[in-house]
Protein backbone atom coordinates (compact mmCIF):
# COMPACT_ATOMS: atom_id res chain seq x y z
CA UNK A 1 0.00 0.00 0.00
CA UNK A 2 1.59 3.15 -0.70
CA UNK A 3 1.09 6.75 0.83
CA UNK A 4 1.27 8.63 -2.29
CA UNK A 5 -1.05 9.05 -5.48
CA UNK A 6 -4.16 9.28 -4.91
CA UNK A 7 -6.03 7.46 -1.79
CA UNK A 8 -6.55 3.97 -2.03
CA UNK A 9 -10.15 2.17 -2.56
CA UNK A 10 -11.41 -0.03 0.06
CA UNK A 11 -11.14 -2.91 -2.59
CA UNK A 12 -7.68 -2.15 -2.46
CA UNK A 13 -6.92 -2.09 1.18
CA UNK A 14 -8.99 -5.21 1.24
CA UNK A 15 -6.30 -6.81 -1.48
CA UNK A 16 -3.67 -5.13 0.49
CA UNK A 17 -4.03 -6.40 3.62
CA UNK A 18 -4.80 -10.32 2.38
CA UNK A 19 -1.41 -9.53 0.66
CA UNK A 20 0.03 -8.83 4.06
CA UNK A 21 -1.44 -11.80 5.52
CA UNK A 22 -0.03 -14.34 2.82
CA UNK A 23 3.41 -12.42 3.13
CA UNK A 24 3.09 -13.20 6.75
CA UNK A 25 2.21 -16.52 6.73
CA UNK A 26 5.13 -17.38 4.34
CA UNK A 27 7.73 -15.82 6.37
CA UNK A 28 6.98 -16.36 10.30
CA UNK A 29 8.42 -19.90 10.54
CA UNK A 30 11.98 -19.05 9.22
CA UNK A 31 11.70 -16.11 11.96
CA UNK A 32 11.02 -18.45 14.44
CA UNK A 33 13.52 -21.46 13.45
CA UNK A 34 16.34 -18.03 13.28
CA UNK A 35 16.00 -17.48 16.87
CA UNK A 36 18.14 -19.47 18.76
CA UNK A 37 17.54 -18.43 22.61
CA UNK A 38 13.66 -18.54 24.22
CA UNK A 39 14.41 -14.39 24.50
CA UNK A 40 14.89 -14.26 20.69
CA UNK A 41 11.82 -16.36 20.15
CA UNK A 42 9.74 -14.55 22.65
CA UNK A 43 10.62 -10.85 20.84
CA UNK A 44 9.81 -12.57 17.35
CA UNK A 45 6.24 -13.82 18.46
CA UNK A 46 5.70 -10.47 19.94
CA UNK A 47 6.46 -8.53 16.96
CA UNK A 48 3.61 -10.60 15.17
CA UNK A 49 1.23 -11.01 17.91
CA UNK A 50 2.18 -8.58 20.73
CA UNK A 51 0.28 -5.14 21.19
CA UNK A 52 2.08 -3.22 18.54
CA UNK A 53 2.90 -6.72 16.31
CA UNK A 54 2.30 -7.15 12.97
CA UNK A 55 -1.05 -8.30 13.05
CA UNK A 56 -2.62 -6.35 15.49
CA UNK A 57 -1.43 -3.25 13.30
CA UNK A 58 -2.98 -5.16 10.25
CA UNK A 59 -6.29 -5.40 12.32
CA UNK A 60 -6.34 -1.68 12.32
CA UNK A 61 -7.13 -1.24 8.92
CA UNK A 62 -9.83 -3.00 9.11
CA UNK A 63 -12.16 -0.11 9.58
CA UNK A 64 -11.79 0.71 6.19
CA UNK A 65 -12.47 -2.52 4.45
CA UNK A 66 -15.78 -2.88 2.86
CA UNK A 67 -18.31 -4.22 6.00
CA UNK A 68 -19.29 -7.33 3.47
CA UNK A 69 -15.49 -8.54 3.06
CA UNK A 70 -14.76 -7.77 7.05
CA UNK A 71 -16.21 -11.10 8.01
CA UNK A 72 -13.44 -12.72 5.25
CA UNK A 73 -10.63 -10.88 6.75
CA UNK A 74 -11.32 -11.67 10.33
CA UNK A 75 -11.38 -14.95 10.02
CA UNK A 76 -8.12 -15.05 7.79
CA UNK A 77 -6.47 -13.27 10.40
CA UNK A 78 -7.94 -15.79 13.23
CA UNK A 79 -6.48 -18.51 11.17
CA UNK A 80 -3.05 -16.77 11.03
CA UNK A 81 -3.38 -16.42 14.49
CA UNK A 82 -3.75 -19.24 15.77
CA UNK A 83 -0.99 -21.13 13.30
CA UNK A 84 2.02 -18.44 14.39
CA UNK A 85 0.09 -19.44 18.26
CA UNK A 86 0.84 -23.07 17.42
CA UNK A 87 4.76 -22.62 15.50
CA UNK A 88 5.42 -20.26 18.84
CA UNK A 89 4.36 -23.12 21.06
CA UNK A 90 5.98 -25.78 19.11
CA UNK A 91 9.32 -23.92 18.25
CA UNK A 92 9.31 -23.03 22.37
CA UNK A 93 9.23 -26.95 22.92
CA UNK A 94 12.17 -27.45 20.55
CA UNK A 95 14.46 -25.17 22.25
CA UNK A 96 13.55 -26.35 25.49
CA UNK A 97 14.53 -29.78 24.22
CA UNK A 98 17.32 -29.27 22.29
CA UNK A 99 18.67 -27.19 25.74
CA UNK A 100 18.04 -30.25 28.27
CA UNK A 101 19.35 -32.96 25.35
CA UNK A 102 22.77 -30.21 25.55
CA UNK A 103 22.68 -30.19 29.33
CA UNK A 104 22.47 -34.37 29.61
CA UNK A 105 25.34 -34.58 26.87
CA UNK A 106 27.57 -31.98 28.87
CA UNK A 107 27.00 -33.66 31.99
CA UNK A 108 26.27 -37.77 31.83
CA UNK A 109 24.43 -39.68 34.06
CA UNK A 110 25.77 -43.10 35.15
CA UNK A 111 23.01 -45.01 34.90
CA UNK A 112 24.99 -47.89 36.62
CA UNK A 113 25.51 -46.67 39.58
CA UNK A 114 23.77 -47.58 42.78
CA UNK A 115 20.84 -45.92 44.23
CA UNK A 116 21.03 -44.23 47.49
CA UNK A 117 19.48 -46.20 49.78
CA UNK A 118 17.58 -44.53 53.16
CA UNK A 119 19.75 -45.28 56.34
CA UNK A 120 16.31 -45.63 58.11
CA UNK A 121 13.23 -46.68 56.61
CA UNK A 122 10.13 -45.78 58.06
CA UNK A 123 7.31 -48.62 59.48
CA UNK A 124 4.08 -48.61 61.03
CA UNK A 125 3.83 -47.89 64.69
CA UNK A 126 3.39 -50.96 67.46
CA UNK A 127 -0.43 -49.38 68.00
CA UNK A 128 -1.21 -49.23 64.41
CA UNK A 129 0.15 -52.64 63.96
CA UNK A 130 -2.09 -54.18 66.76
CA UNK A 131 -5.06 -52.27 65.64
CA UNK A 132 -4.85 -53.07 62.35
CA UNK A 133 -4.87 -56.82 63.34
CA UNK A 134 -7.38 -56.75 65.85
CA UNK A 135 -9.75 -54.71 63.15
CA UNK A 136 -9.53 -57.59 60.48
CA UNK A 137 -10.03 -59.74 62.74
CA UNK A 138 -13.47 -58.34 63.84
CA UNK A 139 -13.82 -58.13 60.04
CA UNK A 140 -13.17 -61.16 59.44
CA UNK A 141 -16.18 -62.20 61.37
CA UNK A 142 -18.32 -59.83 59.68
CA UNK A 143 -18.61 -57.01 62.08
CA UNK A 144 -18.21 -53.53 60.40
CA UNK A 145 -16.00 -50.30 61.43
CA UNK A 146 -17.91 -47.35 62.83
CA UNK A 147 -16.44 -44.12 63.60
CA UNK A 148 -17.23 -41.58 66.26
CA UNK A 149 -16.10 -37.80 67.32
CA UNK A 150 -13.21 -37.81 70.91
CA UNK A 151 -15.03 -34.77 71.71
CA UNK A 152 -18.44 -36.26 73.11
CA UNK A 153 -21.88 -35.43 74.44
CA UNK A 154 -22.26 -36.51 78.18
CA UNK A 155 -25.65 -38.35 77.11
CA UNK A 156 -23.85 -40.40 74.25
CA UNK A 157 -20.46 -41.20 76.93
CA UNK A 158 -22.25 -41.86 80.13
CA UNK A 159 -26.43 -41.25 80.47
CA UNK A 160 -27.88 -43.20 77.59
CA UNK A 161 -24.90 -46.11 78.73
CA UNK A 162 -26.40 -46.00 82.58
CA UNK A 163 -24.08 -44.30 84.33
CA UNK A 164 -25.47 -42.94 87.37
CA UNK A 165 -24.51 -39.29 87.69
CA UNK A 166 -22.85 -39.39 90.86
CA UNK A 167 -20.47 -42.51 89.03
CA UNK A 168 -16.75 -41.87 89.48
CA UNK A 169 -16.21 -40.87 85.90
CA UNK A 170 -18.45 -38.15 85.40
CA UNK A 171 -16.92 -36.68 87.96
CA UNK A 172 -14.35 -33.30 86.98
CA UNK A 173 -11.74 -35.40 88.75
CA UNK A 174 -11.52 -37.96 86.93
CA UNK A 175 -12.74 -37.03 83.23
CA UNK A 176 -12.32 -33.83 80.73
CA UNK A 177 -15.04 -31.85 80.22
CA UNK A 178 -15.04 -29.34 77.38
CA UNK A 179 -18.34 -27.36 78.48
CA UNK A 180 -20.58 -28.71 80.93
CA UNK A 181 -22.06 -31.18 78.92
CA UNK A 182 -19.45 -32.28 76.55
CA UNK A 183 -16.01 -34.01 77.21
CA UNK A 184 -13.40 -36.02 76.12
CA UNK A 185 -15.00 -39.56 75.66
CA UNK A 186 -13.67 -41.61 78.23
CA UNK A 187 -13.98 -44.86 76.07
CA UNK A 188 -15.69 -46.06 72.79
CA UNK A 189 -18.41 -47.16 73.90
CA UNK A 190 -20.01 -44.41 73.15
CA UNK A 191 -19.79 -45.69 69.88
CA UNK A 192 -22.88 -47.88 71.04
CA UNK A 193 -24.92 -45.24 72.09
CA UNK A 194 -24.80 -43.52 68.52
CA UNK A 195 -25.10 -46.69 66.67
CA UNK A 196 -27.79 -48.08 68.74
CA UNK A 197 -30.08 -44.31 68.59
CA UNK A 198 -29.47 -44.17 65.03
CA UNK A 199 -30.12 -47.48 63.93
CA UNK A 200 -32.56 -50.41 64.02
CA UNK A 201 -31.35 -54.43 64.46
CA UNK A 202 -29.54 -56.28 63.42
CA UNK A 203 -26.05 -54.63 63.86
CA UNK A 204 -22.54 -56.00 64.36
CA UNK A 205 -20.05 -53.10 64.71
CA UNK A 206 -16.12 -52.21 65.86
CA UNK A 207 -14.88 -48.78 67.01
CA UNK A 208 -11.75 -48.00 67.34
CA UNK A 209 -10.23 -44.96 68.51
CA UNK A 210 -8.53 -42.91 71.10
CA UNK A 211 -10.00 -42.11 74.34
CA UNK A 212 -9.27 -39.72 77.07
CA UNK A 213 -8.86 -39.82 81.49
CA UNK A 214 -7.12 -37.81 83.93
CA UNK A 215 -4.85 -40.54 84.86
CA UNK A 216 -0.94 -41.15 84.30
CA UNK A 217 1.64 -44.17 85.33
CA UNK A 218 3.38 -46.62 84.15
CA UNK A 219 0.15 -48.15 83.09
CA UNK A 220 -2.41 -45.25 82.51
CA UNK A 221 -2.06 -42.59 80.18
CA UNK A 222 -4.16 -39.77 79.62
CA UNK A 223 -4.77 -40.55 76.33
CA UNK A 224 -4.80 -43.94 75.12
CA UNK A 225 -7.18 -46.30 72.58
CA UNK A 226 -9.61 -48.75 73.05
CA UNK A 227 -11.54 -50.85 70.25
CA UNK A 228 -15.15 -52.01 71.19
CA UNK A 229 -17.29 -54.51 69.29
CA UNK A 230 -21.32 -54.92 69.95
CA UNK A 231 -23.62 -56.93 67.98
CA UNK A 232 -27.70 -56.69 68.49
CA UNK A 233 -30.02 -58.78 67.13
CA UNK A 234 -33.03 -61.20 67.65
CA UNK A 235 -32.03 -64.03 70.35
CA UNK A 236 -27.88 -63.31 70.76
CA UNK A 237 -26.87 -64.67 73.91
CA UNK A 238 -24.02 -64.98 76.00
CA UNK A 239 -22.79 -68.44 73.74
CA UNK A 240 -22.46 -66.51 70.99
CA UNK A 241 -20.11 -63.58 72.93
CA UNK A 242 -18.34 -66.28 74.03
CA UNK A 243 -18.18 -67.99 70.60
CA UNK A 244 -16.49 -64.63 69.42
CA UNK A 245 -14.17 -64.02 72.23
CA UNK A 246 -12.37 -67.25 72.21
CA UNK A 247 -12.57 -66.94 68.09
CA UNK A 248 -10.50 -63.65 68.79
CA UNK A 249 -8.23 -64.99 71.46
CA UNK A 250 -7.10 -67.68 69.06
CA UNK A 251 -6.37 -65.20 66.17
CA UNK A 252 -4.98 -63.22 68.26
CA UNK A 253 -2.68 -65.15 70.11
CA UNK A 254 -2.63 -68.27 68.45
CA UNK A 255 -4.32 -71.41 68.44
CA UNK A 256 -5.62 -73.31 71.56
CA UNK A 257 -5.65 -70.00 73.48
CA UNK A 258 -7.85 -70.47 76.54
CA UNK A 259 -10.21 -67.57 77.84
CA UNK A 260 -12.08 -67.33 80.88
CA UNK A 261 -14.96 -65.25 82.19
CA UNK A 262 -14.96 -63.80 85.44
CA UNK A 263 -18.25 -61.79 86.54
CA UNK A 264 -17.38 -57.62 86.52
CA UNK A 265 -19.91 -54.64 86.77
CA UNK A 266 -20.51 -52.45 83.98
CA UNK A 267 -23.29 -49.89 84.06
CA UNK A 268 -24.28 -50.96 80.53
CA UNK A 269 -23.80 -54.17 80.82
CA UNK A 270 -25.74 -57.50 82.57
CA UNK A 271 -24.29 -59.85 83.01
CA UNK A 272 -21.01 -58.30 83.15
CA UNK A 273 -17.60 -59.91 82.74
CA UNK A 274 -13.86 -59.34 82.43
CA UNK A 275 -11.75 -61.83 80.03
CA UNK A 276 -8.62 -63.96 80.66
CA UNK A 277 -6.56 -65.38 78.31
CA UNK A 278 -3.93 -68.11 79.43
CA UNK A 279 -0.71 -66.45 80.21
CA UNK A 280 1.28 -65.95 76.97
CA UNK A 281 4.64 -65.38 78.54
CA UNK A 282 5.14 -68.02 81.07
CA UNK A 283 3.14 -70.73 78.55
CA UNK A 284 5.24 -73.95 78.36
CA UNK A 285 5.98 -75.89 75.39
CA UNK A 286 3.17 -78.49 75.90
CA UNK A 287 0.53 -75.96 76.88
CA UNK A 288 0.64 -75.56 80.79
CA UNK A 289 1.32 -72.22 82.71
CA UNK A 290 3.42 -72.06 85.46
CA UNK A 291 2.89 -68.73 86.21
CA UNK A 292 4.95 -65.54 86.37
CA UNK A 293 5.35 -61.86 86.75
CA UNK A 294 3.19 -60.92 84.17
CA UNK A 295 0.50 -63.16 85.44
CA UNK A 296 0.83 -62.05 88.57
CA UNK A 297 1.63 -66.16 88.93
CA UNK A 298 -2.25 -67.06 88.28
CA UNK A 299 -1.59 -68.07 84.69
CA UNK A 300 -4.38 -65.69 83.47
CA UNK A 301 -4.16 -62.51 81.83
CA UNK A 302 -6.97 -60.05 81.77
CA UNK A 303 -7.40 -58.41 78.27
CA UNK A 304 -11.28 -56.43 77.92
CA UNK A 305 -14.76 -55.99 79.27
CA UNK A 306 -17.59 -57.31 78.01
CA UNK A 307 -21.42 -58.71 78.83
CA UNK A 308 -24.89 -58.22 77.84
CA UNK A 309 -26.32 -54.92 76.61
CA UNK A 310 -28.51 -53.75 79.48
CA UNK A 311 -31.93 -53.59 78.58
CA UNK A 312 -31.64 -49.59 80.35
CA UNK A 313 -29.14 -49.26 77.67
CA UNK A 314 -31.48 -50.30 74.17
CA UNK A 315 -34.19 -48.26 76.08
CA UNK A 316 -32.15 -45.08 76.30
CA UNK A 317 -31.55 -45.51 72.80
CA UNK A 318 -35.20 -46.46 71.44
CA UNK A 319 -34.43 -50.40 70.97
CA UNK A 320 -37.13 -52.65 72.44
CA UNK A 321 -35.40 -54.89 75.02
CA UNK A 322 -38.18 -57.41 74.64
CA UNK A 323 -37.35 -58.37 71.41
CA UNK A 324 -33.35 -57.68 71.10
CA UNK A 325 -30.78 -58.57 72.81
CA UNK A 326 -26.90 -58.59 72.10
CA UNK A 327 -23.54 -57.76 73.96
CA UNK A 328 -20.28 -55.46 73.69
CA UNK A 329 -17.04 -55.92 74.43
CA UNK A 330 -14.14 -53.51 75.16
CA UNK A 331 -10.37 -53.66 75.01
CA UNK A 332 -7.09 -50.97 75.06
CA UNK A 333 -5.16 -51.09 72.25
CA UNK A 334 -2.19 -50.17 74.55
CA UNK A 335 -2.92 -53.33 76.47
CA UNK A 336 -3.00 -55.76 74.03
CA UNK A 337 0.07 -54.51 72.71
CA UNK A 338 1.94 -54.17 75.86
CA UNK A 339 0.74 -57.69 76.34
CA UNK A 340 2.15 -58.74 72.97
CA UNK A 341 5.46 -57.25 73.25
CA UNK A 342 6.13 -57.46 76.52
CA UNK A 343 5.86 -53.84 76.78
CA UNK A 344 6.59 -52.95 80.49
CA UNK A 345 5.50 -48.74 80.64
CA UNK A 346 2.66 -47.38 78.42
CA UNK A 347 4.52 -44.43 78.13
CA UNK A 348 6.78 -45.53 75.56
CA UNK A 349 4.28 -45.65 73.02
CA UNK A 350 3.98 -42.26 72.78
CA UNK A 351 7.68 -40.86 73.59
CA UNK A 352 8.49 -41.61 69.51
CA UNK A 353 12.10 -42.74 70.61
CA UNK A 354 13.14 -44.31 67.70
CA UNK A 355 15.31 -46.69 69.67
CA UNK A 356 11.94 -48.56 70.79
CA UNK A 357 9.85 -48.12 67.66
CA UNK A 358 12.34 -49.28 65.08
CA UNK A 359 11.71 -52.98 67.31
CA UNK A 360 8.79 -53.42 66.11
N1 LIG B 1 -15.96 -49.07 78.35
C1 LIG B 1 -15.25 -49.93 79.27
C2 LIG B 1 -14.02 -49.20 79.78
O1 LIG B 1 -13.63 -48.25 79.19
C3 LIG B 1 -14.82 -51.20 78.60
C4 LIG B 1 -15.98 -52.08 78.35
C5 LIG B 1 -16.41 -52.96 79.31
C6 LIG B 1 -16.64 -52.03 77.15
C7 LIG B 1 -17.48 -53.78 79.11
C8 LIG B 1 -17.73 -52.84 76.92
C9 LIG B 1 -18.12 -53.72 77.92
O2 LIG B 1 -18.41 -52.83 75.79
O3 LIG B 1 -19.19 -54.55 77.68
O4 LIG B 1 -13.43 -49.62 80.73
Amino acid sequence: MSAQGPSPTSTEIHAGIEQALAAMRTRFPDRFAAATTEQLLRDENAKILGKKGELTSILSQMGKVPADARKAIGESVNALRREVEAAFEEALKALFQAKRKAELEARPFDLTLPGRVPAQLGHRHPLSIVREEVISIFRGMGFAVHDGPEVELEENNFTKLGFPPDHPAVDMQDSFWTTSNHLLRTHTSNIQARAMSSRTPPMAFIAPGAVYRRDDDVTHSPMFHQLEAFLVDENVSMAHLKGVLAEFAERLYGPGTPVRLRPSYFPFVEPGAEVDIGCVFCKQPDGTRVGCNLCKHTGWIEILGCGMIHPVVFEACGIDPEKFTGFALGMGIERIAMLRYGVPDIRLFFENDPRFLSQF
